[in-house]
């Protein structure tokens, strides 16, 4: 595919070339990797940010945790078993919409630079990528994670598997993706923002995100948004109390993970995952609850927090749409609904856009 990276900035980017005398000329330059993520935001422990979000989040009352505290190492493999089990319906439902309409977004789209907020492994992603390399439509695809070591793999397993595929992988949070996208010579882009993520997202936040994504797109342009759907309390409720305990694991693996990071004293025996459906905010809310009156220290944020029994701290929510009111907000953001791809029980909808 005759898609050539922009040059790239000499601090921020790499090209990643395997330069061995076996790779043929055609296939090299298919893969950039920009890093943009500030020192802060990285993974090791005593990162600069000094967990200052864990202080402000800790001494407020109701007590919460910032979600991104989920993915140790640990967590995100709790994170992978989440979305193989079976109560939790989102991740099927979603891969079984875009097997069944991956041609049709492909079709409609055309020719894209493929922008995808939050890639992890990209596995559904792939769907796309082979209804695109079906159609012989060109792609380029430019995955963005804050995650540097699954992004770098994922994108060199792609230039494998796909052999006219770019790839340009941004180590990014959204925003500063979002702010400043590669140039493209493609005649399109399509951000697309999928598995469910959107809900995880304040409201106020969520319209932040649906403004800063209308401002990097042009008129014409494309926004692929996954989204869980409003449904009875005991399916959504099942879908985050499993039988097998992978998501109360997954909620309080995050009290080991700040004890490892900031030097804690939690004992996640003396906490318990509990998670309900906020029927009237439409959104699931996930919470660790102490069990007894305790007293917790963060040695490294030079902090000590009480917690009374049966005291709740949030670590998640779980917006669920309807679909009427999310195309009337997409609407004031500059968004036109093309076309729901739903699944038969209308569980999960994928939702292609269009900038007006
Ligand atoms: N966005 C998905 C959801 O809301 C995945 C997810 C994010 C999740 N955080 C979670 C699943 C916490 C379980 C628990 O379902």
């Amino acid at each position: 595919m005759p898609v050539n990276s922009p040059a790239p900035s000499p601090a921020s980017s790499s090209n990643v070339e395997h330069s061995s005398r076996s790779t043929p000329v055609l296939q090299r330059n298919r893969l950039t990797l920009e890093y943009r993520l500030p020192a802060s935001a990285s993974n090791a422990p005593n990162a600069a940010d000094g967990g200052q979000d864990v202080v402000f989040g800790l001494t407020q009352t109701p007590k919460s945790l910032p979600p991104k505290y989920f993915y140790d190492d640990r967590g995100s493999q709790l994170f992978e078993a989440i979305t193989t089990l079976p109560e939790y319906y989102l991740t099927r439902t979603e891969t079984q919409i875009l097997l069944q309409d991956a041609d049709a977004i492909a079709c409609r789209v055309g020719a894209c630079d493929l922008v995808e907020l939050g890639s992890g492994s990209s596995t559904k992603t792939r769907i796309l990528l082979d209804a695109y390399a079906r159609q012989n439509t060109p792609l380029r695809y430019v995955p963005v994670d804050v995650s540097g070591g699954i992004l770098e793999d994922t994108a060199r397993r792609l230039i494998q598997d796909y052999g006219d595929l770019s790839v340009h992988g941004l180590v990014s949070t959204y925003e500063a993706a979002l702010a400043d996208l590669p140039a493209t010579d493609l005649p399109r882009r399509l951000i697309a923002f999928i598995g469910s993520t959107l809900g995880n997202l304040s409201p106020q936040h969520c319209e932040q995100f649906f403004q800063q994504v209308s401002q990097a797109l042009q008129p014409g342009d494309y926004f692929l948004l996954g989204v869980d759907r409003h449904k009875a309390t005991a399916r959504l409720e099942a879908a985050y109390n499993d039988s097998q305990g992978v998501t109360a694991a997954f909620n309080l693996n995050m009290l080991h993970h700040l004890n490892w990071r900031f030097q804690g004293d939690f004992d996640p025996g003396q906490f318990r995952h509990v998670a309900f459906y906020n029927e009237g905010d439409r959104q699931m809310e996930l919470y660790i609850e102490s069990l007894q009156d305790q007293t917790v220290t963060l040695k490294a944020l030079d902090l000590t927090v009480t917690f009374q029994a049966g005291e709740r701290l949030l670590s998640e929510i779980s917006r669920k749409f309807e679909i009427a009111p999310l195309t009337a907000d997409l609407l004031t953001h500059g968004f036109q609904m093309v076309e729901t791809f739903t699944d038969d029980q209308q569980d999960f909808a994928l939702c292609l856009c269009q900038r007006i």
